[in-house]
């Protein structure tokens, strides 16, 4: 085994713990607070901001959107080149942290900064920092950014060792105002990015699969305690596990899969679902596809994750059941799509290079197929 590992965001968890950003930005970087729609306003979010940002130089940028647009980014983009902005600070969920990191590398750079998502390198960032309110993605200490496209109807990834955040304020007490829709999302989000991590093939690191099989469980465990999801406990637990399941350790040195992400970025794209609908219409049924793959991890997971130490194709039953258990469809037909939809994304996924999927690379288009129409 071989990896590097270095995760330089200060994790600052716990209630009340939004004053502490004004340890990590001086009083003579001018700010950019950034953020969505709104939801920040009523749950305290925004309050705490503005007074822990008393006696800073501050504006702000609203409106991101859920899979946030290269479109509405680039209007921020001119604020800061005008304004001067030194420090970002992004106060959301995924989208509105992703949409910061696409701020922070194209406001330092001369040309259209959706190159970074046809693959030019960063060469230099604006400092970010994150204060997260949905846990789900891991973005707020890591460092992916996934940007979308409207004109074209694509979302695309990009990422860089300069974007990863400062800091990442994780208080559980800013998800009071996320309803079961969000919930769902974030859990289902965050089994999915460790499954990519985890359920590919045998590999020879005790730690990483304790780690991940532990995350797993703690998932299943809020998923089975779904009645408890508005308490204190449930949050916390939700906010720590979908943060640690996306901040890079459990993946290094191991092999990776990420084709469920990549198929569900292009349905997102395409149909709108919601970045954690789009995984659970697919993850199940690749799984079924690539079962003689992912045996022998299945197996291991059945065993540790589900107690279920002798069926491993059971165990695919139990993933997709714990979805619907908590809300999530686990079927395409479950959305308004059309009758285009496996054309739609199988040749997106050609057009973007993708059709070499998982962690051996035999994803193919074939396959996708067979998946999208197992799904229907
Ligand atoms: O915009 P506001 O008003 O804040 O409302 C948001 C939004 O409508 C709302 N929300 C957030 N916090 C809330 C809240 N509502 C009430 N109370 C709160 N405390 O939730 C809605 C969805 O927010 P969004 O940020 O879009 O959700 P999520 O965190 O799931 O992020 C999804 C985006 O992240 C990308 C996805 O593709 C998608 O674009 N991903 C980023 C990754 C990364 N950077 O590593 C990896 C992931 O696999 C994923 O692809
Ligand atoms: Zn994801």
């Amino acid at each position: 085994m071989e990896y590097s590992y270095y995760n330089p965001t200060a994790i600052q968890f716990g209630k009340g713990q939004i004053k502490s950003i004004v340890n990590f930005i001086s009083k003579d970087q001018k700010v950019l607070v950034v953020y969505g729609g709104g939801s920040i306003k009523k749950n305290g979010v925004y309050d705490q901001v503005v007074s822990a940002l008393d006696g800073y130089t501050w504006s702000e940028f609203s409106g991101v959107e859920p899979n946030p647009s290269v479109e509405t980014l680039n209007k921020a983009v001119e604020i800061i080149k005008a304004e001067k902005i030194d420090f970002i600070l992004a106060v959301g969920g995924g989208s509105v942290i992703d949409g910061c990191k696409y701020l922070a590398a194209a406001s330092l750079y001369d040309g259209d900064g959706w190159d970074f998502l046809e693959g030019k390198q960063v060469e230099k960032a604006l400092p970010l920092g994150a204060i997260l309110t949905l846990p789900a993605t891991g973005s707020e200490s890591n460092v992916n950014s996934v940007i979308s496209k409207k004109a074209t109807n694509e979302k695309r990834y990009f990422g860089s060792p300069l974007l990863y955040p400062k800091f990442a304020v994780l208080d559980s007490s800013v998800m009071s105002t996320l309803d079961d829709r969000q919930l769902a999302n974030g859990l289902v989000d965050a089994f999915v990015h460790t499954c990519e991590q985890y359920l590919t093939y045998p590999n020879t690191s005790l730690l990483h699969d304790g780690y991940a099989q532990t995350i797993l469980k703690g998932l299943h465990t809020l998923a089975q305690d779904w009645s408890n999801r508005k308490t204190e406990l449930w949050q916390e637990n939700l906010m720590l596990l979908a943060n640690q399941a996306l901040n890079g350790f459990i993946g290094s040195g191991v092999p990776q899969d990420w084709a469920t992400h990549m198929i569900g970025h292009e349905i997102t794209a395409f149909y709108g679902l919601d970045h954690a609908q789009s995984l659970a219409v697919v993850q199940p049924h690749l799984l079924r596809v690539m079962i003689e793959d992912k045996q022998e991890k299945l197996t291991l997971m059945g065993k540790e994750v589900f107690d279920m130490p002798h069926n491993y194709e059971m165990v695919i039953e139990a993933i997709e059941y714990m979805y619907q258990s908590i809300g999530v469809p686990t079927k395409l037909s479950a959305y308004k799509t059309d009758d285009n939809v496996i054309s739609n994304i199988t040749k997106a996924l050609e057009s973007h290079g993708m059709t070499a999927l998982g962690e051996k690379g035999n994803v193919t288009l074939d396959k996708v197929s067979r998946i999208l129409t197992m799904s229907l």
